[in-house]
């Protein structure tokens, strides 16, 4: 148990804040991904992704939960999307399953699939709420696994003809897009760490999956743009935590940390700006050369309309001499004696800001907008139907004021969406981490608006001051 010390709200955090300081222009949504919420794995021609093959795999996931069922929003999306709209949210980021448009990943489409998606987007503009697509949020046709999946250049091209697919029939009424979600996370949770779907642990695959990722990045943004009207609006969307020296000062952390940013922050936005791979900060990453063809280095950057920002906590690096090329490890909140949320992360708000600044003071940068960000911890349902979630609610009080402070210091960041909209499916720590503003018991599939997401339903209505410092709130289910 702790309370937030009082240094985790800076001076020049706007001490209140409502709506109306951000601007008429500034989007609010929620976030979530097409794996951790729809469930119905195998329903109406739905291919296999590798999601739906890792889970099955030994140990894998916590609990050995899958998401065959997830949070059932295959079959009640009308509803949450009533929910939605009784919340008074705008703006909806979801994601599409590869394997449900193009059940082999290329190929015939599943004309159920899409008729999904196309229904999802309708039932959004019939409640007056925006549709935000991400193409691509880590559930790859197990199909195209088989044939190397991110480690066959062939990837580039499947990826963008899945993306016209999606485009032609939905670009008439989807506004905004997202080709990737994090790459950083998918290659190297998963084909580095293992611990994600596809689960290899190799450099190797790692890095030729690091760069044809990049390259998708950039191409599938130019396979959306040749396909969609021009008013669309194109991003991708990059996950980064702020870094610092865990022993500030000591230069071998300092130098772990320069590279560990280069990295976990740097290694595929700055591509896109036609800067190319941050080799000199981290040498580790001269090794993609060997993946790299004769005109790759023209295709790798694009002028998205915007980025995506995710983040969710910091980190501290030290100096390891026990992971080669790195020399890098990541020193743990429980270590650090600081406050962290149930996945071990450490409760930061300031790291949004950080980042915010660091994307932010790229030249020819384009806008951002944090595409995610929010915090697990576990929720309790009292017997009056309430789920009381101070810790959550004060941590995206905290979170929404820093990217205004960054806003009001001249970052170009113009939308906030969180992390989540309902409790889901949380990759390998399965349902135990809850994110949502809306919490589901899994049992009975039943709804329960969290008291974090009325806070947000009254800010979005211009009805909350919110103050952006602790104001005697104390993160009491949070853990040091
Ligand atoms: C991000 C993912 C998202 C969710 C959050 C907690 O890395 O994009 O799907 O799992 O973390």
């Amino acid at each position: 148990m702790s309370t937030l010390p009082a240094a985790f709200f800076p001076a020049t955090t706007p001490p209140t804040y409502s709506r109306a300081d951000f601007g008429a222009d500034f989007q609010w949504g929620v976030s979530t991904a097409a794996y951790q919420t729809e469930g119905s794995w195998n329903a109406e021609g739905k291919g296999f992704s590798i999601w739906d093959e890792f889970v099955r795999g030994r140990r894998a996931i916590k609990g050995r939960e899958t998401a065959d069922v997830a949070s059932d929003f295959y079959r009640r999306w009308p509803t949450d999307l009533d929910l939605m709209q009784q919340l008074g949210i705008p703006n909806f980021r979801f994601s599409a399953a590869w394997a449900r448009v193009l059940p082999a990943g290329t190929g015939p489409v599943n004309t159920k699939g899409l008729d999904f998606y196309d229904r999802l987007v309708d039932g959004c503009l019939a409640r007056g709420i925006a549709p935000w697509l991400t193409v691509y949020h880590w559930d790859l046709p197990q199909a195209l696994q088989q044939q190397g999946g991110w480690t066959n250049r062939a990837v580039v091209g499947w990826l963008c003809d899945y993306a016209q697919v999606l485009a032609h029939r939905l670009g008439d009424r989807v506004q905004h897009w997202m080709v990737l979600n994090e790459p950083m996370v998918f290659t190297g949770a998963g084909h580095l760490l293992g611990i994600h779907a596809p689960g290899r642990r190799s450099l190797g695959a790692f890095l030729a999956a690091t760069h044809h990722a990049t390259l998708a990045q950039a191409e599938g943004g130019r396979a959306l743009r040749a396909a969609l009207p021009s008013s669309a609006q194109i991003g991708t969307t990059f996950s980064c935590s702020y870094l610092t020296p865990w022993r500030p000062g000591l230069p071998r952390d300092e130098r772990s940390t320069r590279r560990a940013d280069a990295i976990l922050n740097r290694l595929f936005v700055e591509p896109a700006l036609g800067l190319g791979y941050p080799t000199a900060d981290a040498p580790l990453l001269n090794r993609l050369a060997r993946y790299v063809q004769p005109d790759d280095e023209a295709r790798l950057p694009f002028s998205f309309d915007f980025w995506g920002v995710q983040n969710y906590t910091r980190e501290a690096v030290r100096h390891s001499p026990y992971v080669p090329l790195l020399w890098a490890n990541l020193v743990g909140a429980a270590r650090r004696g600081v406050p962290y949320t149930q996945m071990g992360w450490e409760v930061y708000p300031e790291s949004l800001y950080h980042m915010l600044r660091q994307f932010g003071a790229y030249p020819h940068a384009p806008r951002l907008l944090v595409t995610e960000n929010g915090a697990a911890f576990p929720d309790v349902v009292t017997p009056e139907g309430r789920v009381p979630d101070e810790a959550r609610q004060a941590y995206l009080r905290a979170c929404i004021g820093q990217v205004l402070r960054a806003r009001r210091e001249g970052v170009p960041v113009d939308g906030y969406f969180a992390w989540s909209f309902t409790d889901n499916f949380e990759w390998a720590e399965g349902y135990e981490p809850r994110f949502g503003l809306v919490h589901i018991d899994y049992a009975t599939q039943q709804r329960t608006v969290k008291d974090s997401g009325r806070w947000y339903q009254r800010l979005l209505a211009g009805e909350e001051v919110a103050t952006a410092a602790n104001g005697g709130l104390s993160i009491s289910q949070a853990t040091v």
